[in-house]
């Protein structure tokens, strides 16, 4: 199901405080496309620590309460827009102590619902809100007069309107104007960690060992940052599939690209890779494991050099030809620099 403005009723937002919780690329974009969408600034409140993020939200005209607990106290619907991985800490042990018996709670990914990592009452609303977009694009594609896909879905409903809320609220931060989908914590855990975690590293795996295979039969380095996508060729395909199909987009190639790549992917046996897939899904992501895994380095992500694992990981990657080749083209590419 896809909502639109029209099933949205703005009154339940009346007289109620809203609070964001994190100013960061969502929360920003979030807070102020709901302001300009007639919510009073007076009814509004960012809380944030004390950083650039909180300066941010001055300089905007918002007011910014450093105090989380204060803040959670006076909130009728507070939005949790923190980085995922923080979340349960600040939220378990600085906002729901306080937070009102009834009030709404607004994630904008499924993650620590999904995985019960936030502590509730029954009493409260837990919603999700979730672009599919990011915050930058939240906001430009509000202020363009358009809207921005969304995920809705109501993980608790102690009120018992937790569904009308969360469809006035995806209305006043832009969301149905696009069209909000009717979706659940669940399916955009699986979506998006499954993206994550095992499209991409195929897709990542896929360039790097496609580049040394022609580095190795004597293509250069420059040539292929160029073809492989420095020329920005595969964004502009997936550009076309969005709009075309991911196969009629193919019309717009050469005979002898259109055939070689219809017929390629036929002569693949997909069966390897789908085992790898479920694994992945079921044993990696739905199980919790991965959740488990990453709760336990969360606290590192903060940590400079190699003590954060983040860090090793670049690293790590750096080392790839593909990787060593960009390093320097990418310089001359942004340059224009005849030096390599
Ligand atoms: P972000 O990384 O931009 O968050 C920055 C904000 O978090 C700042 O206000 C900062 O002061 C605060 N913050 C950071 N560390 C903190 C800590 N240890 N204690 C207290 N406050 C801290 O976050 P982003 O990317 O906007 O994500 C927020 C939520 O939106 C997440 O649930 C994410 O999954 C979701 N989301 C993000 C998208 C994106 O484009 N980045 C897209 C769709 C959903």
């Amino acid at each position: 199901k896809i909502y639109y403005d029209s099933d949205a009723d703005l009154e339940l937002l009346k007289d109620k405080t809203i609070v964001f919780l994190g100013f960061g690329n969502q929360g920003a974009a979030q807070a102020q496309n709901l302001r300009d969408s007639g919510i009073p600034n007076e009814k509004i409140i960012v809380t944030n620590r004390e950083d650039a993020y909180a300066e941010d939200a001055k300089s905007k005209g918002f007011n910014v309460e450093h105090n989380f607990s204060k803040a959670a106290q006076v909130a009728d619907i507070i939005f949790l827009l923190i980085p995922d991985q923080v979340q349960p800490r600040v939220f378990n042990e600085q906002v729901a102590p306080s937070l009102k018996d009834n009030a709404v709670v607004v994630v904008a990914s499924g993650y620590n619902v999904f995985f019960e990592l936030l502590q509730f009452k029954p009493s409260q609303d837990v919603v999700m809100v979730a672009p599919r977009m990011i915050g930058s694009s939240v906001r430009s594609l509000y202020v363009k007069g358009k809207g921005f896909p969304c995920f809705v879905s109501v993980e608790q409903d102690g009120t018992g309107s937790g569904m009308s809320i969360a469809l006035a609220l995806s209305r006043v931060i832009g969301a149905t104007k696009a069209g909000a989908i009717a979706s659940s914590a669940r399916e955009e855990v699986a979506m998006d960690l499954f993206a994550e975690q095992a499209l991409w590293p195929n897709i990542i795996v896929l360039f790097r060992e496609a580049f040394s295979v022609l580095k190795e039969a004597g293509c250069s380095d420059e040539a292929l940052c160029y073809e492989m996508w420095m020329s920005k060729e595969p964004a502009e395909i997936f550009e076309r599939a969005a709009e075309d199909g991911f196969i009629d987009q193919l019309k717009y190639h050469s005979t002898v690209s259109q055939y070689g790549q219809l017929n390629g992917a036929l002569q693949l046996d997909g069966s390897a890779i789908r085992a790898r897939f479920k694994d992945i899904l079921y044993n990696q992501v739905l199980n919790g494991k991965f959740c488990r895994e990453f709760s336990s380095i969360e606290q590192d992500l903060e940590k400079d050099g190699n003590a954060n694992p983040l860090n090793n990981l670049y690293e790590e990657h750096s080392k790839s030809e593909l990787a060593q080749a960009e390093k320097r083209y990418q310089y001359l590419f942004t340059n224009g620099s005849e030096h390599v």
